[in-house]
């Protein structure tokens, strides 16, 4: 397989590692010298942008790969040879329903019911894990039906009928990503959102028309700028809009 150019330019940028991807999509990064983990960063980046299921963090390459090839700010020193054996992974998304302030929630619940958007989230979410907070799952008060419920809590004792229970995003991303290749749904609350945006690739969201009251938010989401999918619906109670945003 050719080297896509833009990692053609890069090589020229780290002459010293030799970046190439087999027959089997394998990507692997040959070289003599030590290299930091930004151009580690820079690498992958690189290798998103003409593979875009490839992994694209320093982060995650040490997640997915359990060993530690680049750390933030120290070089890799190790056998000067990186390999990537597995370059796929599930899309990641983000769903919620927000108003125009970023609220989501009120007193443990939806400010609003919108039966469109309870259905529209069945849809998207059917067959995919699902990962939410603790208080998200309560304020459902049982497992998703046809989709595999990972829990997030600190609390060790924690458990819930058929449901996944995990102490980390991490680990919940790590479960959700070995158990489907193809979508893995960030469902909330917020701190869960906050600390997940930054692994999502995509994002599905209700915007619905209206300031209402309530207490937890849906962070920034400014970098998610390009817009997918965007359609304007209304019921007898409510405006909204669905609408789907990439990076
Ligand atoms: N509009 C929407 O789309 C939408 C979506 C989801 C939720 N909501 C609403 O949002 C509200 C619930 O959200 P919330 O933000 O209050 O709570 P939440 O995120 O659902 O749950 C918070 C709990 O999750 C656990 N947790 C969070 N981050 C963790 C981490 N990094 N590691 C380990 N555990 C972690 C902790 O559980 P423990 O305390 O057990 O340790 C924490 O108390 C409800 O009103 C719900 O209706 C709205």
């Amino acid at each position: 397989m050719n080297v896509p150019v833009t990692l053609l330019l890069l090589q020229h940028l780290i002459p010293e590692w030799r970046i190439t991807r087999d027959l089997h999509g394998t990507w692997r990064a040959t070289g003599s010298a030590p290299i930091s983990a930004p151009n580690v960063n820079a690498l992958l980046t690189a290798i998103h942008a003409t593979d875009p299921n490839a992994i694209t963090d320093a982060t995650r390459l040490l997640t997915e790969r359990g060993s530690a090839v680049a750390s933030e700010g120290k070089p890799v020193t190790r056998d000067s040879s990186v390999e990537w054996p597995t370059m796929t992974r599930p899309r990641i998304s983000a769903i919620a329903a927000l108003d125009e302030n970023n609220i989501i929630g009120a007193e443990g619940r939806l400010p609003w019911r919108i039966p469109e958007d309870t259905r529209r989230f069945r849809r998207l979410t059917m067959g995919h894990p699902v990962i939410m907070g603790r208080k998200t799952y309560e304020s459902i008060g049982q497992k998703l039906d046809g989709r595999t419920t990972i829990i997030v809590t600190r609390n060790d004792d924690y458990t819930a009928p058929e449901c996944v229970i995990v102490h980390s995003l991490t680990e919940a991303l790590e479960y959700a990503s070995a158990h489907d290749d193809h979508e893995v749904f960030i469902a909330g609350g917020e701190a869960i959102y906050q600390e997940g945006l930054d692994h999502c690739d995509r994002l599905y969201l209700t915007l619905v028309k209206g300031e209402f009251t309530g207490t937890v938010r849906f962070p920034d989401y400014s970098r998610f700028n390009k817009t997918v999918e965007r359609t304007s619906r209304r019921d007898d109670n409510h405006e909204y809009e669905f609408v789907v945003l990439e990076r």
